[in-house]
C-alpha cells in the first residue's frame, strides 16, 4: 500500500513540473525581435558612429519581456554585396530592416523586395532618390518610392548643412576673402557624387555666399568619396597647384576635412590667418580643432538624433504602429565657442 502511495505522490509532483514549464516559463514571456541593420560600408568614420549608437541604443529599450537581437551587416560599398545582404535578411524572417544604402538609385529594387516579404523598412543616411532618364532627380517620383505603410526615410536635410557651412565663411571677418582681391577663391572636395549628401552641400555652400552678395571664384571641385586619405590628397594637390590663391577648403564631411588639414599644415599654411577650413559631421576630433582654431568650422550630423529616430520608428512598426514616411533630424552649426 505504501507503494503505491509513493508511486502515486511522484506522478502527482511529475504532472505539477510538466504544468509549470508549459505555462509560466521566463523565457516563453519574452519577445525576441529580429532586426536586420545594413550598412553601405562599415569604414566610414561618421557611419560608424552611427551604426554603434543603433545598437547602443537598442540594447537601451530592451525589457524583462523584449529584446532586440539585431545583425549589422557590412555592405563593403558594393550595391551587389548589400543586395544579397537584404536577401539574406528576407529569408532569415527579420521582423524590421534598417537600411542604409550603397547605392541611392538601386532604392527602388531593394524596397520593393523588402516590401514584397512584407518586412516594414526604415532607410538611413542615403536618402532615395528617382533619376528620369537624364540622370536628374525627381523629386515627386521618389515621395512614390516611400509611398508604402511600412517604408519610411529617417535623415537629415543636406541643404541645411551646407548652407550651414557658407555662413561660417559668410560671417567671417573677411568673408572668406583673405587676399582682399573682392573675390572668395575655394576648393570643393566631394562626397561619394552619387550621394544627395555631397550634391547638396557642395551646391548650398556656394550659394550661402552667392546668396549673400559674395562673388566666388573655384579653383578646384574633386570627388574625395568622403575618404580621409583622399581629402589629403586632393587637399595636397590644389596647394600645390594654386598655392596662395586657395582661401577656402570646402570638404563634404569632417574625414576629408581630417585629411586636408594634414595637407595644409604639410604646406605651411595657417588655418584662420592664411587658409579657412570647413567639413561636415562634427567627428570629436574636428569639434576640438575647430575649438583649437585648426578648422574653422563645421556642422554637427546628429548621429545620435538620427540612429535614435530610426531605432524609435523602427520599433513602432514592430508594434504595428501608423509612421511618416519622412522624418527629418537638423544640423547644427559649430563654430569656436565663445
Ligand atoms: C554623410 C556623412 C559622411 C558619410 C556619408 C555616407 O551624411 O556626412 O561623412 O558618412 O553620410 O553616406
Amino acid at each position: 500500500m505504501k507503494k503505491v502511495f509513493a508511486i502515486i505522490l511522484a506522478l502527482c509532483m511529475m504532472l505539477t513540473l510538466v504544468a509549470c514549464a508549459e505555462s509560466g516559463s521566463t523565457d516563453s514571456d519574452v519577445k525576441t525581435y529580429k532586426v536586420g541593420v545594413a550598412i553601405y560600408q562599415f569604414d566610414d568614420n561618421f557611419m560608424t558612429l552611427y551604426r554603434n549608437e543603433i545598437q547602443a541604443y537598442f540594447k537601451t529599450l530592451e525589457t524583462d519581456k523584449v529584446k532586440y537581437d539585431v545583425t549589422i551587416v557590412d555592405g563593403k560599398n558594393d550595391m551587389a554585396e548589400q543586395s544579397n545582404q537584404v536577401d539574406n535578411f528576407i529569408t532569415q524572417k527579420m521582423d524590421v530592416i534598417i537600411l542604409n544604402l550603397v547605392q541611392t538609385s538601386s532604392a527602388d529594387a531593394l524596397i520593393s523586395k523588402v516590401v514584397a516579404a512584407n518586412i516594414p523598412l526604415v532607410l538611413i543616411n542615403r536618402e532615395p532618390l528617382a533619376y528620369d532618364k537624364d540622370g536628374n532627380t525627381i523629386d515627386e517620383a521618389y515621395e512614390g518610392i516611400l509611398n508604402n505603410a511600412k517604408v519610411c526615410y529617417v535623415g537629415a536635410d543636406a541643404r541645411q548643412s551646407g548652407t550651414f557651412q557658407g555662413e561660417i565663411v559668410r560671417d567671417l571677418p573677411t568673408k572668406g576673402d583673405i587676399n582682399g582681391d573682392g573675390v572668395i577663391s575655394y576648393i570643393m572636395i566631394e562626397g561619394d557624387p552619387e550621394n544627395i549628401d555631397a550634391q547638396y552641400r557642395t551646391q548650398f555652400s556656394v550659394k550661402a555666399l552667392v546668396d549673400a552678395g559674395l562673388q566666388v571664384e573655384c579653383l578646384d571641385d574633386q570627388v574625395g568619396n568622403w575618404a580621409q586619405a583622399k581629402g589629403q590628397e586632393l587637399c595636397a594637390n590644389a596647394l600645390a597647384k594654386f598655392g596662395d590663391k586657395v582661401e577656402v577648403v570646402f570638404c563634404n564631411n569632417d574625414a576629408m576635412a581630417l585629411g586636408a588639414a594634414a595637407a595644409i599644415q604639410a604646406a605651411g599654411r595657417t588655418v584662420g590667418t592664411d587658409i579657412y577650413l570647413l567639413g561636415v559631421d562634427a567627428l570629436e576630433e574636428c569639434v576640438e580643432m575647430v575649438n583649437n582654431g585648426t578648422m574653422t568650422g563645421t556642422v554637427l550630423n546628429d548621429h545620435v538624433g538620427q540612429s535614435h529616430k530610426a531605432v524609435d520608428v523602427a520599433v513602432m512598426l514592430l508594434e504595428g504602429k501608423d509612421i511618416q514616411n519622412y522624418y527629418w533630424v537638423d544640423y547644427v552649426k559649430v563654430v569656436k565657442e565663445g
